[in-house]
């Protein structure tokens, strides 16, 4: 198994109703090591260039309200194949095919307040922690944890 970083940011209902803990301490029980972690408002440009291949798309005007009206907290874990196990932990993008005990599954109800964003390759997760990150702000820590989870 391949050790992978991933980039995720909680979308600002997040912070508004109050559940960053509950979602980083979902995040950490599986397992994935935080590496990188901040609170941040983000301007209209970085949003835009984050989600740069939903340009034209009936919903981008208001995504791209939406995780600019308040902050988000960003992310970047490590772990094991983590693209795609974050992605799974995540569930499906709309909250009507997201199973429960997915975090979309479990706490959203409408595609486009969906809460949480991830990476969904390995390509796009290192160009979207070079967007939200400087490379001094990632911490690599000794996880002994790892031969357990
Ligand atoms: N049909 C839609 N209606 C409203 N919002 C949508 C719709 N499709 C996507 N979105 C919003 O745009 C975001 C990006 O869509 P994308 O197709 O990349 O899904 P995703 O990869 O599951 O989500 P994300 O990139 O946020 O992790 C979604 O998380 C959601 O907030
Ligand atoms: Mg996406």
């Amino acid at each position: 198994m391949a050790l992978e970083r991933t980039f995720v940011m909680l979308k600002p209902g997040v912070l508004c109703r109050r559940i960053v803990g509950e979602i980083i301490s979902r995040i950490e029980r599986k397992g994935f090591v935080i590496i990188g972690l901040k609170i941040m408002r983000i301007s209209r440009d970085l949003a835009e260039q984050h989600y740069a291949e939903h340009r034209g798309k009936p919903f981008f005007g208001q995504l791209i309200e939406y995780i600019t009206s308040e902050p988000v907290v960003a992310m970047v874990l490590e772990g094991d194949n983590s693209v795609k196990m974050m992605r799974l932990l995540c569930g499906a993008t709309s909250p009507e095919e997201a199973l429960p005990g997915t975090i979309r599954g479990d706490y959203a109800m409408h595609t486009n307040f969906n809460i949480i964003h991830a990476s969904d390759s390995p390509e796009a997760a290192a160009r979207e922690i070079g967007l939200f990150f400087r490379p001094d702000e990632l911490v690599d820590w000794s996880n002994e944890n790892r031969n357990w989870i």
